[in-house]
């Protein structure tokens, strides 16, 4: 198989940007460029006081390590595709908008763009990796686009590796994943391919866990991995809504189901509902592939997932209403967190976001403190959440601070909506003296021990746990 001694990546984003970094950290031996068309995104990248564009813990030190001796970020994409033997395809591919399968299948106008591209610069023979997760069957167009379009002597074999980072323990994952995929055409020449990307991996990960398969089965078990934790997800949430209805606690339930090996303790957090950039998109792609297999009982199945996750957060946000003597207009709400989990920057999907519309519909005042997410981002998907309202009167009723303290001053709620490590610290006697009383207190992530802030005071509400005020 070929030696890889240069290898670019499309893309440098969430996945491309830390993946990619981390190839070039642990294989100094080979160079690689990592390019995007954005070039305020490679600008940070590039940033000298490495001001990079998305917050990850561990991230800023790799790219310290490796940035100039054998990793490049550049927006000169045919420059780095020209000299790639192998090359990564790390785009985005959002949920469809608009069109066939609007709102379920896969935006692969990105992968498409990029395979053109890659065809049109490459004047000799490349390793092409879909880094992207897409649904299954893509690798088969592009090969067909690459091999209509490729010159004389050019051949490209087309592989599959499906990215399992989470965000936030990006760096961890990829220096110790729990398996690589890679997927290849069974011919030898597809095998000769993927031997090529194992040996790039097996510079740090063992060969027992580097698993090879087809192309289909590599594609299909992304969206499978992704489909199935989520699954487990709105499980246990669909019970947390029973725990509340019962007096029974989800926390214990949660722990004696996860006891059992056979189902493990990892991923049966309750919560206000999954966000992030994947699982909705990953399942709702999933459910469109099923459709167009005409298997709908498939489809059902997999939809429920996502349908069980917007009842959640339809349900935490009735909730604090409730509580709150049926209405909240007019009242001051403090919403602690704003990204879609804890350790990252990143909003896609947050139930953040939809719990705030909610209450700016019902005419609340809110503040919003995240230790790390963007003010203009947030103002983004404010604006994107409610398109119709006009953004200065969003900014009339909502504010952005800088402390939990700020963000808690004269309000009557407060809402846990990420689990932050710095909101296990807070000093809630403080928090609890500056707000209105009643003072109540609705965790949306099992952060708090309700016991010792009822002891202070407050009244507190949270998922999967009976009213208790
Ligand atoms: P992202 O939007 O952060 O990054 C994608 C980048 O690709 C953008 O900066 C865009 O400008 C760039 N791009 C698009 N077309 C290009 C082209 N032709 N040439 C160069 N650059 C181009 O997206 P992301 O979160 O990194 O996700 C990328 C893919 O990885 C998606 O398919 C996603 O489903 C998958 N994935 C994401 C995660 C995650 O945690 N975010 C995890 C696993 C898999
Ligand atoms: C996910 C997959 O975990 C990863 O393998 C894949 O590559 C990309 O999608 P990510 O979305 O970055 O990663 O984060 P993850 O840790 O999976 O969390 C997703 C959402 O589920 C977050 O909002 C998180 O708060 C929530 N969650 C997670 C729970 O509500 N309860 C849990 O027990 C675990």
């Amino acid at each position: 198989p070929l030696k890889v001694t240069k290898i670019c990546c499309l893309g440098a984003g969430y996945v491309g940007g830390p993946t990619c970094a981390v190839v070039a950290l642990k294989c100094p031996h080979i160079k690689v460029t990592i390019v995007d068309f954005n070039q305020a995104r490679i600008d940070a990248w590039n940033s000298p006081d490495y001001n990079l564009p998305i917050y990850e813990p561990g991230l800023e030190d790799v790219v310290r390590q490796a940035r100039g001796r054998n990793l490049f970020f550049s927006t000169n994409v045919d420059q780095a595709i020209l000299e790639a033997e192998l090359i990564f395809v790390s785009v985005n591919t959002p949920t469809k908008k608009s069109g066939v399968g609007a709102g379920f299948a896969a935006d692969l106008n990105y992968v498409e763009l990029a395979t053109r591209q890659i065809a049109r610069v490459s004047t000799s023979s490349k390793i092409v990796v879909e880094k992207s997760t897409v649904p299954c069957r893509t690798a088969e167009s592009m090969r067909t686009i690459l091999e209509a379009n490729s010159k004389p002597g050019c051949r490209f074999d087309i592989l599959s590796n499906p990215e399992f980072l989470a965000e936030g323990t990006a760096i961890q994952d990829l220096f110790a994943p729990d398996r690589v995929l890679i997927g290849s055409l069974q011919t030898p020449e597809g095998k000769s391919a993927c031997e090529s990307l194992v040996e790039v991996y097996n510079n740090w990960v063992p060969k027992q866990k580097i698993f090879t398969v087809g192309l289909w089965s590599s594609e299909l078990s992304k969206l499978a991995a992704n489909a199935m934790l989520a699954q487990r997800i709105s499980s246990i949430n669909a019970l947390s809504a029973i725990c509340e209805a019962t007096g029974a606690n989800i926390d214990e339930v949660s722990n004696a189901v996860g006891m059992d090996s056979r189902v493990g303790p990892k991923f049966l957090r309750a919560s206000v509902g999954f966000g992030g950039s994947c699982f909705q998109k990953d399942i709702l792609n999933l459910v469109y592939l099923s459709e167009s297999l005409h298997l709908p009982e498939v489809a059902a199945y997999w939809r429920q997932v996502v349908e069980m996750n917007d009842y959640q957060k339809r349900r935490f946000s009735k909730r604090v209403v409730d509580t709150l003597f049926n209405t909240i207009t007019g009242k001051r709400i403090a919403v602690l967190g704003f990204a879609f989990k804890a350790d990252t920057g990143d909003t896609r999907e947050s139930a953040a976001i939809t719990l705030i519309r909610d209450f700016q519909a019902e005419r609340a005042r809110i503040s919003i403190y995240d230790p790390k997410v963007e003010e203009s981002q947030i103002w983004q998907d404010l604006q994107e959440a409610s398109p119709t309202v006009p953004l200065v009167d969003i900014q009339k009723n909502v504010t952005i601070t800088h402390s939990v303290l700020e963000a808690t001053r004269d309000v009557e709620a407060v809402i846990i909506a990420t689990e932050w490590r710095e909101f296990k610290l807070i000093d809630w006697h403080a928090v609890y003296a500056q707000m209105s009383k009643p003072a109540f207190l609705f965790d949306g992530r099992l952060l708090v021990n309700p016991d010792e802030l009822r002891q202070i005071g407050f009244r507190v509400s949270v998922i999967g746990r009976g009213e208790t005020l």
